[in-house]
């Protein structure tokens, strides 16, 4: 209850109305008790008024004008001379005086609020104006008693009163919150729910109807995002089924191509010098076909498996696939280089880290293959706090402009003859599985550079 929106007002509500409540209970408690001190001495100087007929009042009489008006003593001075004077026995000597006359706005909360604060029976002694120019002063004396529980009174009927203004401004809030607020609100969260479901429904769509301005953009935003998602699925599911048609068309493609190809070795036997003569391209030809619709073929068993990743010794690693290149340019003065630290330890999948630098090597030997004379291929390494990095760095005649827009693009960054253009996208795809990424440094006609970057 207390964690929803409406429960939360609710509560919040109660809190702020008490408290605006104690701010408007100071002033009026110190009015109430003005008022009822006036009270008493307006009572006094009526009792004090019987002096003027008879100067000497019966002791009997004084007491029971005392008694009714509730005070000990009081004295009205009428003028310089005059005064009229009712007395009867104090019960303890006089506490405190306080006069109203003088008394300022802090003085007289101050004194309301320690008079409420202090429960002892104590004897005050008040000074006011009298009534309708009854005199210069009246001052009467009285016990606390009475006054204290007249503001204790007064005190619980506001507080009351409070908790039921504030009880009803609560319910009021809340109703007018899950109206306003809450349902709007559900209203989003079962779109979103059920569009979970069947994101490729169209119907789940969310319409936007809600009559407040952020909750409407917060719908349109969502309707957005719904409707690119849907596309996106739709988009995603139309190339899934491409994909297997063309794995399809791969496979039975290879089998007409090998069969193609095994014709093919034959006609190299054959007597007609036409035909022996054109026999090695056509090889070569259905070669790459093979090549092409086999790296299809693998492409199109989907994901690479998550990398099993351990430490390992990275100089092995780069050594193994520089081994591999050299067999390419054997007999040229190519030259291929590692200066990986001897003891530099990596967390990887050697596997496939080794497949990642080896289609990086590749492309960099074929770089300078193409040139035409010969090069140098190096790779190197280094870390930082957070990275390892890995260069490879080659003298080849650079990267084609056509490359480098669809670099890492499954079958698209090629513009290599014979390239299929899945080289680097699987290597990135490799490197990203670690949490890391292979980026081109620089190219230019004297050369290239990619790095690759690991997290530690
Ligand atoms: N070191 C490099 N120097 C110059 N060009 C490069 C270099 N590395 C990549 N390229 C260019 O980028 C293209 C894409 O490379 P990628 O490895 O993805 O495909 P590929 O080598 O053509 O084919 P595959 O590797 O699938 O057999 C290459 O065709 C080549 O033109
Ligand atoms: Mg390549």
């Amino acid at each position: 209850m207390f964690n929803t929106l409406s429960g939360r007002f609710l509560v919040l509500t109660i809190v702020f109305v008490m408290l605006a409540e104690i701010f408007i209970f100071i002033p009026s408690i110190s009015r109430f008790r003005v008022e009822f001190l006036s009270a008493r001495i307006e009572r006094a100087q009526i009792a004090s008024l019987a002096l003027l007929a008879d100067e000497m009042l019966s002791p009997e009489l004084e007491e029971e004008l005392l008694e009714n008006t509730a005070v000990f003593n009081v004295v009205l001075r009428r003028n310089a001379t005059r005064e009229l004077v009712l007395t009867s026995e104090l019960t303890q000597p006089v506490h405190d005086t306080f006069d109203l006359r003088s008394a300022t706005t802090w003085d007289l909360i101050s004194d309301a609020l320690s008079r409420l604060a202090d429960p002892r029976i104590r004897v005050i002694r008040v000074i006011g104006e009298p009534r309708l120019m009854g005199g210069s002063l009246i001052e009467v004396t009285l016990q606390t008693q009475d006054l204290r529980n007249a503001m204790i009174n007064y005190g619980l009927r506001i507080f009351i009163l409070s908790a039921v203004i504030s009880a009803f401004t609560a319910l009021l809030l809340f109703l007018a919150v899950r109206i306003v607020m809450v349902r709007p609100i559900n209203r989003v969260i079962q779109h979103m729910k059920s569009y979970a479901l069947s994101p490729e429904d169209a119907r789940q769509i969310i319409q936007p109807n809600a009559k407040i301005s952020e909750l409407k953009e917060a719908e349109v935003a969502l309707q957005t995002m719904h409707n690119q998602l849907t596309g996106a699925l739709k988009q995603k599911h139309r190339l899934a089924q491409l994909g297997e048609a063309v794995s399809k068309l791969s496979h039975d493609l290879r089998n007409i191509l090998s069969t193609v190809q095994l014709l093919s070795d034959r006609m190299e036997s054959s007597q007609d010098p036409l035909v022996k003569s054109l026999a090695p391209k056509l090889i070569t030809s259905v070669s790459r076909a093979v090549t092409l619709t086999e790296s299809t073929l693998h492409f199109g068993k989907a994901q690479e498996p998550s990398p099993q990743i351990r430490q390992v010794e990275l100089y092995q690693i780069v050594e193994d696939v520089i081994v591999n290149e050299r067999m390419w340019v054997a007999g040229k003065n190519t030259i291929i280089s590692s200066s990986v630290p001897r003891n530099m330890i990596v967390s990887a999948d050697p596997d496939q880290l080794h497949r990642a630098l080896s289609n990086l090597v590749r492309n960099a030997r074929q770089a300078i293959d193409l040139q035409g004379t010969e090069g140098t291929i190096n790779v190197s390494a280094s870390q930082d706090a957070e990275m390892w990095l890995i260069d490879v760095v080659d003298t080849g005649l650079g990267l084609p402009k056509e490359a480098r827009s669809h670099l890492f693009e499954p079958f698209r960054g090629s513009v290599r003859r014979g390239g299929i253009g899945l080289g680097l996208s699987i290597s990135q795809e490799l490197i990203r599985g670690h949490g890391g990424e292979i980026n081109l440094l620089w190219s230019n006609a004297k050369g290239t550079k990619f790095q690759i970057k690991l997290p530690k």
